[in-house]
């Protein structure tokens, strides 16, 4: 009994600090409420073109150097394999390495690897935008 009821006093101690710490959630929102009229953005260019763009650590998913907005991924296909896959003729287009032809157990597979498929999960194209959250990263070139 004793063991319950102390579990109950705990659920209600903790419950009530979520509360108070509530107050200090602040959104990306800002002080704008909910149903405000929408203002009009004005959609930055993607970035189209611009060569290659130099990685900040080894292992990072290079950027897309280029505008993706009329290629699509799905069932069907990838327009982005049929550019970079091994085999593409696509002159100037970097060939996806062979780490994305193997399983999470290194097993070779003759098709690009399924956790590779959606290629923009990892690989994003760039817009000249200010930052939303500003952030302190260096690459390590500038350490
Ligand atoms: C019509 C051909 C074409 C298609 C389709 C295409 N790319 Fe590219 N991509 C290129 C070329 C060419 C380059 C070399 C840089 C340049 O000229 O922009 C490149 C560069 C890249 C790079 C940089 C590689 C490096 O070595 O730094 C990445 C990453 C990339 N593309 C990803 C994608 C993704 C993801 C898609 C699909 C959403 C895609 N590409 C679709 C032609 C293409
Ligand atoms: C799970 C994350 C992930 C996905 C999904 C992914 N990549 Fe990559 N990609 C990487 C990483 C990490 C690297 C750098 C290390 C390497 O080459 O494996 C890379 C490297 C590359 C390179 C440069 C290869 C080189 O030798 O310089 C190209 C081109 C590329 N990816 C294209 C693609 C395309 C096209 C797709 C979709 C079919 C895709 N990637 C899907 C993570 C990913």
């Amino acid at each position: 009994m004793m063991k319950k009821l102390s579990i109950i006093v705990l659920l209600f101690v903790s419950s009530s600090l979520v509360w108070a710490g509530s107050g200090n959630v602040h959104s990306l929102r800002g002080d704008v409420a909910l149903d405000a009229p929408a203002t009009t953005v004005t959609a930055k260019e993607w970035s189209v073109d611009n060569g290659k763009i130099v990685r900040n650590y080894a292992q990072q998913p290079p950027l897309v150097p280029h505008d993706i907005e009329d290629f699509s991924i799905n069932q069907e296909g990838s327009d982005c394999l049929g550019c970079h896959n091994w085999n593409s003729e696509m002159p100037g287009a970097t060939k996806v390495g062979i780490s994305h032809f193997l399983t999470r157990d290194n097993q070779a597979l003759v098709k690009i690897s399924p956790r590779r498929y959606f290629c923009t999960q990892c690989h994003v194209p760039q817009k000249d935008a200010p930052a939303l959250i500003g952030n302190m990263f260096k690459s390590l070139a500038e350490e």
